[in-house]
């Protein structure tokens, strides 16, 4: 488990299935997220857990809040442990958590674990231009802005450009 101030990242349990799967299908998570999504069911969601247990390079936890509340998901991708450099990605499902500081506070401890604990010497991530409350999270922690991917994705019939992003160890800003 890794331990934040008010949040707790640890393994995706069967029994949060439940709730991932009303996030995965919910209109207001998906258009901030970037990728393609089809609605999906609890068994969609249990076929996708149990391929993502094996992942090696991919790992994806889920966030407890300090009440004990599964709140949302969180990950590193495309670990490259030659070059040091790893993916990041997070969500916040459940809307009474949102804005608490509970995404900063997971973020934190989870770039803090990759750098730590993994080696990692740079996260990168990307995200929607149009998402300013996840580029003010990234901001906040310590992620620069590295480009723009013009036109990168297509959603709600036109395309959006997306904010490739960047954090060396050094500039992580666990205050
Ligand atoms: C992006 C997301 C993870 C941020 O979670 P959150 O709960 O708002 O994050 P926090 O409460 O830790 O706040 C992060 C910062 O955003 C600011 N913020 C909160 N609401 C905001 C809003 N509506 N607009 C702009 N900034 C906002 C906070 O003030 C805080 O900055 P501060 O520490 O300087 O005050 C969450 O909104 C979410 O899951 N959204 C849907 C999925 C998504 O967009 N994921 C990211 C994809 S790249």
């Amino acid at each position: 488990m890794i331990v934040g101030a008010k949040t707790l990242v640890r393994a995706i349990r069967d029994d949060d299935l439940p709730k991932l799967v009303q996030w995965r299908n919910d209109k207001s998570i998906q258009q901030n997220l970037i990728g393609w999504h089809f609605p999906v069911s609890l068994e969609d969601e249990k076929l996708w857990l149990e391929r993502v247990r094996g992942d090696r390079k991919n790992k994806r936890f889920a966030i407890e809040a300090d009440s004990g509340e599964y709140i949302g998901n969180i990950g590193l991708y495309d670990i490259d442990f030659i070059n040091r450099h790893c993916g990041f990605g997070i969500f916040i499902g459940d809307p009474r958590y949102r804005g608490g500081g509970y995404a900063t506070d997971a973020t934190i401890a989870l770039v803090k674990f990759a750098i730590e604990e993994l080696g990692m010497v740079r996260l990168w991530l990307t995200v929607l231009t149009t998402n300013d409350r996840a580029i003010k999270l990234y901001e906040r922690v310590g992620f620069k802005l590295e480009g723009v991917l013009r036109h990168q994705n297509f959603r709600g019939g036109e395309y959006v450009d997306e904010n490739l992003m960047g954090l060396l160890k050094e500039e992580l800003i666990t205050t």
